[in-house]
């Protein structure tokens, strides 16, 4: 493997961007609920009908960016995870997971994929780290699996263990492209040791409002893209296969909260941090 930390932006050729600002894009709405910049007035028409229906979704998306922080983490000074692959990065915000992950390990190596062309125009903010660190960002969609393994396999290790990060991107896949599917195929890839962490919107707490929030951005989001809430039996299936890492799949802010103050909050989202087992338990016959 090339040992230059600068890894950049793949595929090196690609089209210029098409950014059409007159829908929302899921990536620009979740900017607008965070409070970020890079929100056109599509996305903010869209983020204030989702306010409308459902208030808590700002502290949601705040707390599941405090879990993303969290869980970085804990992968990296708790579980020694030198490797992740965070797969629906979004727009640069506090906190990516880089920065979480080469604080505690200088070398940690991060490859992002998103296929939003604004992620994509910023994507060069994200690729700044410590030398002894790689950082490469990948234009890629996660319908692709086998695309995204075969790039990030040029700055991943695939014999060591890596951290597939899918925090709140996979309502971005209706079911009719599998989305069950595509997390084993990537997870069947990486090596026993290696960890899923993802947060989902839920389709049963707080079902009437969510459903609100689903149909009011689904009618704002172009390009034949859609959200699709799931429950937390449908999210625990992502980790079929794996360990679940307690507490079990439990709303972003009750997941190994900083302290007692913040294990406490409004209705949010699930959450799910899972092993791949060492081997594979053989049942007595
Ligand atoms: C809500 S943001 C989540 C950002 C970050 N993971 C977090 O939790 O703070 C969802 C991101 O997933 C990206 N995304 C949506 N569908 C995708 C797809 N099919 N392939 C790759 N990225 C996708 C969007 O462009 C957006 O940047």
């Amino acid at each position: 493997m090339p040992d230059n930390w600068f890894r950049g932006i793949f595929p090196t050729e690609h089209e210029r961007p098409v950014i059409d600002t007159s829908v929302a894009h899921s990536a620009r709405v979740y900017d607008y609920l965070l409070v970020g910049k890079d929100n056109f007035a599509a996305d903010r028409v869209a983020g204030d009908q989702m306010i409308q229906a459902l208030p808590n979704v700002v502290t949601a998306s705040r707390m599941n960016r405090a879990f993303l922080t969290r869980v970085v983490r804990f992968l990296a000074a708790e579980c020694g995870i030198r490797q992740f692959l965070d797969v629906g990065t979004g727009i640069p915000a506090a906190g990516n997971t880089h920065e979480v992950a080469q604080a505690i390990a200088p070398q940690a190596r991060v490859v992002y994929v998103d296929n939003d062309p604004v992620v994509l125009a910023h994507a060069r903010a994200l690729l700044t780290g410590p030398a002894e660190g790689a950082i490469a960002y990948l234009d890629a969609d996660l319908r692709q699996p086998d695309d995204i393994l075969a790039a990030a396999r040029q700055t991943l290790d695939f014999g060591q263990p890596i951290a597939l990060m899918m925090l709140m991107v996979l309502h971005m896949i209706p079911d009719a492209d599998k989305p069950h599917h595509i997390v084993a195929r990537l997870i069947d890839a990486l090596p026993r040791g290696s960890y899923l962490a993802l947060s989902h919107p839920p389709s049963d707490i707080l079902p009437d409002s969510v459903a609100q929030v689903q149909q009011r951005l689904n009618a704002h989001l172009g390009g034949g893209a859609s959200m699709t809430a799931r429950s937390q039996d449908e999210v625990a299936r992502f980790c079929d296969g794996m360990d679940i890492i307690a507490p079990g799949v439990v709303q972003v802010h009750q997941w190994r909260p900083a302290d007692e103050a913040h294990s406490d909050g409004p209705d949010s989202i699930w959450c799910a941090v899972a092993r791949k087992p060492q081997a594979d338990v053989s049942l007595p016959g």
